[in-house]
């Protein structure tokens, strides 16, 4: 198991904390952002006297309400083409276990969440990664590219959107040419849409499930931790129309018995959150996106892709190893007692020597902690490359 790049320099973070650094985290997708009171308010007032187990497939009150959910936002899908699991982690390790067997593939556009290395390893799948670049965007990488690592054990092609760690949303065309090239080949097209809600400037997302014939083909994994910012709750779901992926994640989700029982609890009320908390949230990620770029953009020699949705971006940087300047960061430098951590962003790709002096920012902080932090990269890296 490779270890995650957005949390491997936590040791070195904890020591510079002991020796009275303040340490900004913008390595890790922690929103500091409230969760909706109508959550937490729905487990203050549960009078549960055993907290059982629920059903393997999730409660089904709460299938049904996130059915409602989804046909809310154009997914047409029933309350039994939804497996409630433990977060989207749990529901990308079923999709990939219901679709592969030891030694398949899945070809996911990289950089990607780097969590997909270990749920495919777990899995005993290889990645097969095409390469999105920082010039571009990191824009859907051109068909192409895609056929041409096609192979009798393909089974999937694995996309988020937005994504993490670019912030990239995919155009209703691109999704258009994935779902021709899935259909074409018989694959599967897995869409961690973790992130749906998070789009600005007006963008509109594009559901895999949204009219794209994509019904035997499409796997949504879907999480509430960053929506309602309740990652401790543990709870996501998989999503398909396609009976026969439904039947056989069924089966792992009865091996590990059941979702969270308190935490759907809480899940179910979130999706009674009113539409204001979301423009709240999505404006306040929108001017914190707006301050981070405009800053990085004044340091000389950083080159930073304009993330259109989710709450990342990745940054070039001047130094000639991210990895290298993110620990020396955290161990010899501080200014005025700060400090920044940073997730390297060799860790997103599965290509060995591309993204070294790339980083992954997640603009989880609020503007003056994140105009700050820039102030602290900008003097780190003059410091950085005069030793
Ligand atoms: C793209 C993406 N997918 C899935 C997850 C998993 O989230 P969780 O297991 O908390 O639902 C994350 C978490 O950061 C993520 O960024």
């Amino acid at each position: 198991m490779p270890e995650s790049p957005i949390r491997k320099l936590v040791p070195y973070a904890e020591k510079a904390k002991k020796n009275g650094i303040e340490v900004f985290h913008l390595n890790i997708g922690q929103p500091d952002i409230k969760t909706p009171s109508v959550a937490l308010e729905a487990i203050k007032n549960n009078t549960v006297e055993v907290l059982a187990y629920s059903r393997s497939e999730g409660s089904e009150e709460y299938r049904k309400k996130i059915a409602k959910y989804y046909v809310s936002k154009n997914i047409n899908v029933n309350s039994d083409e939804i497996i409630v699991t433990t977060g989207g982690s749990e529901a990308l390790l079923f999709a990939m276990g219901s679709i592969t067997d030891p030694g398949d593939e899945i070809i996911i556009p990289e950089p990607f969440y780097a969590n997909y290395i270990g749920f495919s390893i777990a899995s005993g799948v290889n990645i097969v990664p095409v390469v999105s670049k920082i010039e571009n965007n990191f824009a859907l990488p051109e068909i192409s590219e895609f056929e041409k690592l096609i192979s009798s054990k393909t089974k999937a092609i694995l996309i988020c959107n937005p994504g993490n760690p670019t912030g990239y949303l995919y155009s209703k065309d691109e999704i258009k040419k994935l779902a021709e090239i899935v259909k074409k080949y018989d694959l599967f097209l897995i869409a961690d849409e973790v992130y749906r809600e998070f789009v600005y400037d007006n963008a509109q997302h594009h559901s895999v499930l949204n009219g794209f014939g994509l019904e035997k083909h499409a796997i949504i994994i879907d999480s509430v931790s960053k929506r309602y910012s309740m990652c401790g709750a543990r709870i996501g779901c998989l999503v398909s129309k396609n009976k026969e992926v439904l039947n056989t994640a069924l089966k792992f989700a009865q091996a590990r018995l059941s979702p969270p029982t308190f935490a759907q609890i809480a899940s179910e009320a979130a999706l009674e959150t009113p539409q204001s908390y979301f423009d709240e949230v999505i404006n306040e990620y929108k001017d914190r996106r707006d301050t981070l770029i405009t800053a990085l953009n004044k340091i000389d020699g950083v080159k930073v892709a304009i993330p259109k949705g989710a709450f990342y971006c990745v940054a070039e940087l001047p130094v000639d190893d991210a990895d290298k300047f993110a620990q020396w960061i955290l161990e010899d430098f501080s200014l005025n007692k700060q400090t920044v951590m940073v997730a390297p962003a060799a860790g997103f790709y599965s290509t060995k020597g591309i993204g070294t002096n790339q980083i992954r920012i997640a603009y989880v902080l609020k503007k003056e902690d994140l105009i700050k932090s820039v102030e602290i990269l900008k003097a780190a890296i003059k410091k950085y490359n005069t030793i």
